[in-house]
């Protein structure tokens, strides 16, 4: 697909045939998300696959969000991993690692026609200890992945509601 193509007529898919993933598409998904650029090449990501029935039956009772996906990844952030600034504290590169982490992932998965949404809507503290995330290990946000449903269809949130001249400035 023409990379333009891909970002303009991706959107979030909520509503996803009842098949697997192929392990190839899947495969591609994730090396997507390998080669994105971070802070210093630091890759502070780690990211768990929830696949297996009983991954997927715990994730939909943690989050309404996980719709009837057939597989959703937890991005998360390794805490201790992350380029941190020296110019200013608090300062960080992590959450925007991880974001265009995924961000390359969801762009990689509509080109091959897997559709996806971003999903915020999980308390991070009970995915976290619900599949066993290390100490120092962040879920940043969950991703839904699979071929989208026969009758899926952008939800009215797509429609853009912002004019250019609301967010683009020229100084
Ligand atoms: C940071 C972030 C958090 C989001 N969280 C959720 C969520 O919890 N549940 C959901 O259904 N969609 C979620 N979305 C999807 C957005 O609602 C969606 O991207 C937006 O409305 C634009 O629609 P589109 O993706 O179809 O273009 C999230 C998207 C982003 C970028």
């Amino acid at each position: 697909m023409e990379f333009d193509q891909v970002i303009r007529e991706r959107y979030s898919v909520r509503r996803y045939r009842q098949e697997p993933i192929a392990d190839e598409a899947l495969d591609t998904i994730l090396k997507a998300g390998m080669i994105a650029p971070t802070g210093c090449n630091y890759q502070p990501q780690r990211v768990y696959v929830l696949k297996s029935d009983e991954a997927i039956a715990r994730i939909r009772e943690l989050s309404r969000c996980a719709f009837d996906a057939p597989v959703v990844l937890i991005v998360a952030l390794k805490e201790s991993e992350d380029w941190k600034s020296p110019l200013e504290a608090g300062c960080r590169a992590g959450i925007q690692d991880v974001s265009i982490v995924a961000d390359h992932m969801m762009l990689e998965a509509w080109n091959i026609g897997v559709g996806s949404c971003w999903v915020n809507y999980f308390k991070p503290s009970e995915v976290k200890a619900a599949f066993g995330l290390p100490e120092d290990e962040t879920p940043v946000l969950l991703m839904t992945l699979g071929y989208p449903a026969d009758d899926a269809k952008p939800a009215k949130l797509h429609e853009a509601s912002k004019q250019p001249e609301e967010i683009i400035q020229y100084r």
